[in-house]
């Protein structure tokens, strides 16, 4: 595994893993993983940010780890562990949080989004310091690449700004990872809701796509997802559910938003749901 780059990533043991989850991060995982040295963790510590039951964190542990066996990732091509066995990622955390900035974390939407549904002063201190940790676990291996969904964006420009400030002042320690982000699949959005992140943590089971959802469900759920006015099938700004529904397609089968328009011009929803499907 000599020379080459190293490539880190993660998903959270919480929810039900989604085809948000799958087409932003895993599949991309899985197609790279011959030309780096890979990384892959189920981050744990991560979870804990809001109340979890211990017997069912532990079950989704294993659950995750089983869906990226089951994905095709290959523990003999890529490091595949859970982080709070390595103990070095929360010691890590302190010494960024002692470089991180109150401003700099406030201004981070995925706080500001999950400490507003739950209000502010009840959100907890590590939800708070999350992208602290998500650095620390970054950092820790020198990655030089980061392969994750859109909304992991600006918790990668944090991870950069700390490395450069942590080796400005103390010397050259961290390799400045790249986050590594796709064109299509990167961010998926709800089957019932086009307007909102397809999301793990959502109490609406027809808003998402599970990895572990029979087949038959999922030709439901796409059946139902949700369409625009109209009946064209063309990707535009005004038509918001279409348009997730073509990049899905999209990112599945690597075909062009473009091309899959033309083969289904003239063509209604159902034929094109149940293709997709
Ligand atoms: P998590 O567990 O929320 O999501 C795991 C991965 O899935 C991507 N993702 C999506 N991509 C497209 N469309 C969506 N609707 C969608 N929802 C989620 C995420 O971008 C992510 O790549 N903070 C991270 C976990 C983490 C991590 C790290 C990632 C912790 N430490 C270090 C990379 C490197 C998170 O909560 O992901």
């Amino acid at each position: 595994m000599q020379g080459k780059q190293r490539v880190f990533s993660g998903v959270q043991p919480s929810g039900n893993l989604h085809l948000g989850n799958y087409l932003g991060a895993l599949k991309n995982w899985v197609s790279i993983q011959d030309l780096y040295e890979n990384y892959f963790c189920i981050v744990d510590l991560h979870a804990i940010t809001v109340p979890q039951d211990p017997k069912v964190l532990r079950q989704k542990v294993r659950e995750v780890a089983a869906v990226y066996l089951a994905v095709g990732l290959d523990p003999e091509k890529s490091v595949i562990f859970r982080q709070s066995r390595v103990s070095g990622h929360a010691e890590l955390a302190w010494l960024l949080n002692c470089v991180a900035r109150v401003g700099e974390l406030s201004r981070m939407t995925q706080f500001k989004d999950k400490a507003r549904k739950g209000g502010a002063e009840a959100a907890s201190v590590g939800l708070y310091d999350y992208p602290v940790l998500m650095a620390a676990d970054i950092l820790l291996y020198n990655a030089h690449l980061v392969p994750v969904g859109e909304d992991q964006r600006q918790h990668l420009e944090l991870t950069r700004t700390l490395a450069r400030r942590f080796n400005h002042t103390y010397g050259e320690t961290f390799v400045v990872p790249e986050p590594m982000i796709l064109r299509t699949g990167a961010r998926v959005m709800a089957l019932d809701a086009p307007t909102e992140k397809m999301s793990k943590s959502s109490p609406r089971p027809a808003s998402y796509i599970s990895t572990l959802d029979e087949p038959d469900t999922i030709r439901r759920k796409t059946r139902r997802a949700v369409t625009d006015s109209g009946t064209e099938i063309t990707a535009a700004p005004d038509k918001p559910a279409i348009t997730n529904l073509l990049d899905i397609y999209s990112a599945m089968t690597g075909r062009l938003v473009a091309d899959l328009e033309e083969d289904y011009r003239g063509k209604g929803y159902g034929d094109f749901k149940k293709d997709l499907a």
